[in-house]
């Protein structure tokens, strides 16, 4: 396990390098300076401080209420401890509503917040913004596939690409981020050859979640991954702490899992 004072910092060019070794990336939502530390200390190589904290921290229904307020107070607590994992800070539901929105918020998550990255959800329709940030110094995470801060819209909490027109919809997004300049592409809820086609057709990493094993990398929200959220279990989801048998544990034996290929299994995928 790391020395998380010597380990070398993740950065951008560390991701595509491991992209190009065939090397897993391993990744957890992360929304506080404990698990920051217990999750470095596991050897996890890259944070997403989530919107989904609204729902998992905050006891909200949907991520839709998160506030940038609610995200620049996680991201400062990881950013606080963080010693060397890139983090990746979501912008919420409303706060990028126009390339110059965007740009300001994004600022106030790199500055205010620490983030090395900021993530945004939609394909094509968000390729103009991404350019703008891009354009303006800040890296981009595109995520397509299930987007959480849509799902009230008509199909939106359920699997997605499972047609071919929507699976070429999700290629031509993947393309859209790529040529507007994103850095890395999260890909929830579609189905596992989708995504073994999206990641064939960039050049960028791409971090799955309920998207197969043949991703650049897999996340999970880390309540999930330890089986302390209530309700219903998606397929993609595994509790790690039945076997780990302590938290540490738990996400040592996802670091393992993901970075041998045994997670995610066939029975995670759609
Ligand atoms: O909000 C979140 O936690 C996310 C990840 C699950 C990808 O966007």
């Amino acid at each position: 396990m790391p020395d998380t004072d010597t380990h070398s910092p993740v950065d951008l060019e560390t991701l595509h390098g491991m992209r190009q070794r065939g090397e897993k990336i391993t990744c957890l939502t992360c929304y506080d300076a404990s698990f920051t530390q217990l999750l470095e200390s596991a050897g996890v190589d890259m944070f997403i401080v989530g919107d989904s904290l609204g729902m998992v921290l905050l006891g909200h229904a949907s991520t839709v209420p998160v506030t940038m307020d609610d995200m620049v107070y996680h991201a400062a607590s990881v950013a606080r401890v963080g010693r060397y994992a890139y983090r990746v800070v979501d912008l919420p539901y409303g706060s990028y509503a126009s390339p110059e929105q965007a740009l300001s918020n994004a600022r106030r998550l790199m500055d205010a917040g620490g983030a090395d990255m900021v993530k945004l959800e939609g394909g094509t329709a968000m390729a103009a913004t991404v350019r703008h940030l891009v354009e303006q110094g800040i890296p981009v995470c595109g995520h397509i596939g299930l987007l959480p801060q849509s799902v009230e819209q008509p199909g939106g909490y359920k699997v997605q690409g499972r047609d071919a027109a929507g699976a070429a919809a999700i290629l031509a997004d993947a393309s859209a981020l790529q040529a507007a300049g994103a850095g890395l592409l999260v890909m929830e809820c579609i189905p596992a050859a989708l995504a073994t086609r999206v990641t064939a057709s960039v050049a960028i990493p791409t971090i799955g979640i309920g998207a197969g094993p043949d991703c650049d990398g897999q996340v999970l929200v880390l309540h999930d991954m330890l089986g302390i959220t209530p309700g219903r279990r998606p397929r993609f989801v595994k509790d790690f702490l039945q076997d780990g048998g302590s938290i540490a544990g738990a996400v040592r034996a996802y670091v393992s899992a993901v970075k041998d290929g045994s997670y995610p299994a066939p029975e995670h995928c759609y």
